[in-house]
């Protein structure tokens, strides 16, 4: 077995083969499936500037597994992430995980960081892998769906009446696709929101975010094949952003589901119903866009309290749990 890097000029049949390794690892798993574009740009450049590296395994000409490195350079310079880590169901157990998880390692040192974090479906496998690997369990979260066919709309209606009441100092703003122009400095300010997200015992720092920067990530998004519906809150009275959250729908996903991207408010606008209201605001709005999409999936920490409660009101039902490794090197 060799451990090959891939060139993303030319990356001959290794990309897809190693994301045919991951289909048939999620392929009983419920949930949106992530096509070969997505994979791509996600493993090549994730969605925030990191430096990025990708490696397969390889025997006689066929990959085994692989994972992507995410080396934050601007935060969190301390750590990264392994992405797409994974061994065809077919090939497991015979030493090619534990032999990608060492030369991640080896690399993550050589680019002077400390820990590795990995995340992994909370399976006894891969649970067993992880602690024979030394790595410690830093965060746990729950995926959880919202079948839009089934959602309860006469439920939803008294708490959204009691959201407008609460939120009435505010207005809501929504587009599709790329933020306008004028509004990326908003944008930015709602971004930092997402910090107070909570990480549990895992060692992440705040993202620092700036134009430049999150103008590449919706880039990407839009490269990936992803189309965002975006709504904000804005403070009527001052003019100020308060709040933020993201549908995104994949044309290449095959089987009706879509992705709840972040959901944040920031501190100053907190306690007016605005997480609530937006969400309901941008899911039936995006389901008059595009009724063809049956699901909105969407993954958050057990220890996010306020938006677990607020997922549950809206419908959502748990489909599965997640764990976040930390590996220290
Ligand atoms: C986790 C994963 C990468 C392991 O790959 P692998 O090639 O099977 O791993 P290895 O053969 O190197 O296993 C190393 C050790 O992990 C533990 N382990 C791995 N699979 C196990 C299983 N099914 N049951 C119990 N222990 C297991 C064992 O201690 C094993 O050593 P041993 O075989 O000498 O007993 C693979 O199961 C996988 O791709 N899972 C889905 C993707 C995923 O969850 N990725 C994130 C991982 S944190």
């Amino acid at each position: 077995m060799r451990i090959e890097r891939i060139d993303f000029t030319d990356p001959g049949d290794r990309l897809a083969q190693w994301h045919a390794a991951h289909l048939a690892s999620e392929e009983s798993r419920p949930g949106f499936w992530l096509g070969l574009r997505r994979f791509t740009v996600m493993v090549e450049r994730g969605w925030a500037d990191n430096l990025m590296e990708a490696w397969v395994a390889e025997e006689a000409g066929h990959v085994l597994g692989g994972y992507s490195l995410h080396l934050p350079t601007r935060d969190n310079v301390h750590g990264c992430s392994l992405r797409f880590f994974v061994v065809h169901p077919g090939h497991r157990r015979r030493g090619t995980g534990s032999a990608l998880l060492a030369h991640a390692g080896r690399r993550a040192r050589e680019h002077g960081r400390r820990t590795i974090r990995i995340t992994g479906p909370a399976e006894v496998a891969v649970s067993a892998f992880a602690e024979a690997a030394g790595a410690k369990l830093g965060m746990v979260d729950t995926r959880a769906a919202l079948d839009l066919h089934a959602a309860d709309r006469p439920a939803l209606a008294g708490a959204r009446a009691e959201a407008v009441r609460r939120a009435r100092d505010y207005r809501l703003e929504r587009w599709t696709g790329p933020t306008p122009p004028e509004l990326v400095p908003d944008m930015v300010r709602l971004m930092e929101g997402m910090n107070d997200a909570p990480q549990d015992g895992l060692e992440i720092e705040g993202v620092r975010w700036d134009a430049d920067r999150y103008v590449a990530s919706e880039e990407a998004i839009r490269d990936a094949g992803l189309l965002a519906y975006t709504t904000i809150a804005r403070h009527v009275e001052t003019g100020e952003p308060a709040g933020y959250t993201q549908i995104h729908v994949d044309a290449e996903e095959p089987r009706g589901w879509s992705h709840q991207g972040d959901t944040t408010v920031l501190a100053a606008h907190r306690g007016h119903r605005l997480g609530l209201l937006m969400k309901i605001e941008n899911t039936s709005w995006f389901q008059e866009r595009d009724p063809s999409i049956r699901y909105v999936v969407t993954r958050n920490a057990d220890s996010n309290t306020h938006m677990v409660a607020i997922n549950e009101l809206m419908g959502f039902r748990p489909l599965d749990r997640w764990h976040h490794w930390q590996l220290r090197l």
